[in-house]
């Protein structure tokens, strides 16, 4: 048997025998019945890939740009929180992962570490930072001006939890407050300001950096999205964590993109597991995607050295499957190379 993780659920089953229970169900859980948690990877699956055939594909590159940045991957990091959690070096050590890797992170508001300390952790390296906005606009502010000083590029505002959801698994456990030794800037269990509306997206884009819209699911919003001057919209629903009913991702993607209509960027998150989520996403209209549990159980599991072998198999994954359909990058996947025709499950 060959010990080595060689897929995204190995790391899941590693991180699993390494983290603490209450972070294990903290990362896992999703919100109500999680109908939606488990329709974000089933969904995918129902998406199935036309391969074309007979093109030379022995120079096959993954490299995409999402913002204007280049990145080895067609796979960014999303925003987690409480990365301390899973491992001691917490934000760092994702940070350093994704530098290694050639792909962004994506800090989280909710961060064990602040932004200026995580950009210190890998220099140079790209990333984004994600808002959340609390009844004090000052603990925003500070973060937001912290983030654009130390060089973060774009924001990422969450448009999904005014209040955050209801995960009954983390209720039952009893994790309900912020552990005390975490230190965060701002309490998301108590001090989300649930009145947060377009004119919040105004005050955040007024900060000077590329604002993309996290957990838009339909083309009202994106529509809307694109006339405020959003950069883009990242299709959403929070990794199944808010509310339970939804659409898998996956399955709200082209109503997206035809609201966008090339007036904006587009990213999807929830459930990507496999290099071949990643195709399907680009074939329905995405530049590319955000992974949150997979390189959080990767940190769990190795810390850094986790992260970085996460998205090293995704890239590897990515390769591989676009060489069999038959496309050598990223940006030669359409529309084409999938359909739910067969769907036989
Ligand atoms: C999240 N997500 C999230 N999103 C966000 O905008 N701010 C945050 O602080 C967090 N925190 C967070 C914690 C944990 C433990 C998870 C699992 C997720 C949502 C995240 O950015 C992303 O949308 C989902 O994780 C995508 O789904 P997958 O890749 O986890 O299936």
């Amino acid at each position: 048997m060959n010990p080595e993780p060689l897929n995204v659920h190995d790391y899941e089953r590693l991180a699993r025998e390494r983290v603490s229970d209450d972070a294990w169900e903290y990362l896992r859980g999703g919100a109500g019945d999680e109908t939606t948690l488990r329709a974000n990877c089933a969904a995918f699956e129902r998406w199935q890939l036309r391969p074309r055939l007979l093109v030379d594909v022995r120079n096959v590159d993954t490299r995409t740009t999402v913002l204007g940045t280049e990145i080895a991957l067609p796979v960014v990091i999303a925003p987690v929180a409480l990365q301390k959690l899973m491992h001691p070096d917490g934000e760092a050590a994702t940070a350093r992962g994704a530098a290694a890797a050639g792909t962004i992170m994506c800090l989280s508001t909710s961060a064990t570490m602040r932004p200026a300390a995580v950009a210190a952790a890998a220099p140079g390296a790209p990333r984004w930072f994600q808002v959340y906005v609390f009844n004090d606009r000052g603990i925003t502010r500070g973060l937001i001006e912290e983030a654009r000083d130390s060089g973060y590029s774009a924001l990422a505002l969450t448009i999904d939890a005014p209040i955050l959801g209801r995960r009954e698994g983390t209720l039952r456990i009893g994790f309900t407050t912020l552990p005390d030794e975490l230190e965060v800037a701002g309490d998301i269990f108590r001090d989300l300001d649930a009145s947060v509306s377009w004119r919040d997206f105004e005050w955040i884009a007024g900060f000077g950096l590329p604002v993309l819209l996290k957990g838009v699911l339909t083309a009202e919003d994106a529509r809307l999205a694109v006339e405020h001057g959003a950069a883009g919209v990242v299709v959403s629903n929070h990794g199944g964590r808010q509310l339970d009913g939804v659409p898998a991702t996956i399955d709200a993607l082209e109503e997206v993109g035809e609201a966008v209509d090339g007036r904006g960027e587009i990213l999807l998150d929830s459930g990507v597991r496999r290099g071949i989520d990643v195709l399907r996403a680009l074939a329905l209209g995405a530049g590319a995607v955000l992974a949150g549990r997979a390189p959080i159980w990767g940190l769990g599991a190795r810390g850094e050295e986790g992260v970085a072998d996460v998205l090293r198999l995704l890239r590897e994954e990515v390769a591989l499957g676009l060489a069999l359909i038959g496309c050598r990058s990223p940006s030669e996947v359409t529309r084409a190379h999938v359909t739910t025709r067969a769907w036989n499950g």
